[in-house]
């Protein structure tokens, strides 16, 4: 067996999820489920019919490994609009998902014992894919009760030496909801050397609250040649189960990932190309985007009924302190057994045992009943 997989646990959301699935069964017990981090709507009509055109049309076999000229085309101009990067479809490769966005990152510039640095909470992956990577990983936790940049950047600059090979940032964040400053990832990108790639996973780049601009990485023109950027199909568009994503770097970067890409997954299925240059060209998308982030809006304002909720500024997550009176080891199976609730285990996230994560990415009713379930529990 590869012995860098041997440290690797398994997924603690999967493992968790097969708990309540069972659960459920054994007792005949519906769930308020609020682990999963899949968007409660449907896919935009548009994007589903386009699917189905080219399915028809035959487009059913191999294409080009990097993505589709017409789609990366399409990625640059979203780039170029959106996100204030200025790119060529060289620098781009379409993924199965922002995951293995990430994976071939990781896997196309470490090597076994280099240095990396994520800052925690995180998002389980970035671990994962890290050490089975090699990488020796540095953590700089992030203080969420005196929630402090400044004080998470001095935490950076103490733990950050000029040969780490590359930093993860999360904004906005997956499990907080975290959206860092323009100064933050400026201040970042002062301090990296000329050996260190800088990771910037955007995948909730819309998903963003209170008019807050979410800012692009790699359009503060600083080290832009080092910035490895991340986005996906999966939370914008509401498309999870299509399974893509792309990648934003320099094409050095990028023909080693297709290297990868090639030998793994040949190429993304066409007419799911096909389906995702419909989510980025048609004319009534951001209608439908800021349909479903008005959704997410008012279901995060029903967070305040929750005393010890903290505010999400992006994403569909709360990542809440377990109250003392409640503090117990196995705290997300008690919510299950005993209040029918299931809630992401916060040391998924790192160590962060003494928190759970919930997302309301899921039905109105859902949100409403489980709000009401959480203050009762939380706040007396
Ligand atoms: C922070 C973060 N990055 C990347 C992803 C990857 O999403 P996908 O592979 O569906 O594009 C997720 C999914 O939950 C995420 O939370």
């Amino acid at each position: 067996m590869n012995k860098l997989l041997a440290p690797m646990s398994g997924s603690r959301n999967v493992e968790y999820a097969d708990f309540v699935r069972s659960f459920e069964k054994e007792h005949n017990r519906q769930i308020l489920k609020l682990q999963t981090g899949d968007p409660d709507f449907s896919t935009p009509q548009v994007i589903q019919d386009s699917l189905s055109r080219s399915l028809s049309k035959g487009k059913t076999h191999y294409t080009n490994s990097q993505g589709a000229p017409e789609l990366r085309e399409a990625i640059v101009n979203k780039l170029k609009k959106e996100n204030k990067i200025e790119s060529i479809v060289e620098e781009v490769i379409v993924t199965n998902g922002g995951i293995q966005g990430v994976s071939l990152a990781v896997n196309a510039i470490i090597n076994p014992g280099d240095k990396a640095l994520i800052f925690e909470p995180y998002w389980m992956p970035y671990h994962s894919i890290l050490t089975v990577a090699g990488a020796e990983i540095s953590k700089v936790s992030i203080d969420l009760e005196n929630y402090d940049e400044q004080k998470i950047l001095n935490d950076f600059y103490d733990t950050y030496s000029d040969d780490v090979r590359i930093v993860i940032i999360n904004s906005p964040s997956n499990p907080t909801g975290i959206v860092f400053s323009e100064n933050f990832i400026t201040s970042i990108l002062k301090r990296i050397s000329s050996q260190t790639f800088l990771l910037s996973d955007e995948v909730y780049e819309r998903i963003i609250y209170d008019e807050i601009k979410h800012i692009s990485t790699a359009s503060l023109g600083i080290k832009t040649k080092q910035i490895i950027s991340v986005f996906s199909f999966s939370k914008t568009f509401a498309m999870t189960g299509f399974r893509v994503g792309y990648v934003h770097a320099d094409n050095k970067i990028i023909s080693e990932m297709l290297k990868l890409f090639q030998f793994s997954s040949t190429c993304i299925a066409p007419f799911i190309q096909d389906a995702c240059l419909t989510a980025l060209t048609d004319e009534g998308i951001d209608f439908e985007i800021n349909r479903m982030v008005k959704k997410y809006d008012e279901r995060r304002q029903m967070l305040k009924k929750i005393k010890s909720a903290t505010m999400p500024a992006g994403a569909f997550y709360c990542f809440i302190k377990i109250p003392d009176k409640l503090a117990r080891e196995d705290f997300p199976f008690w919510m299950v057994r005993e209040n029918g609730i299931s809630v992401s285990p916060g040391d998924a996230f790192g160590n962060y045992s003494g928190y759970f994560r919930i997302s309301f990415a899921v039905s109105d009713d859902v949100w409403s009943r489980s709000v009401d379930f959480l203050s009762k529990i939380l706040n007396s």
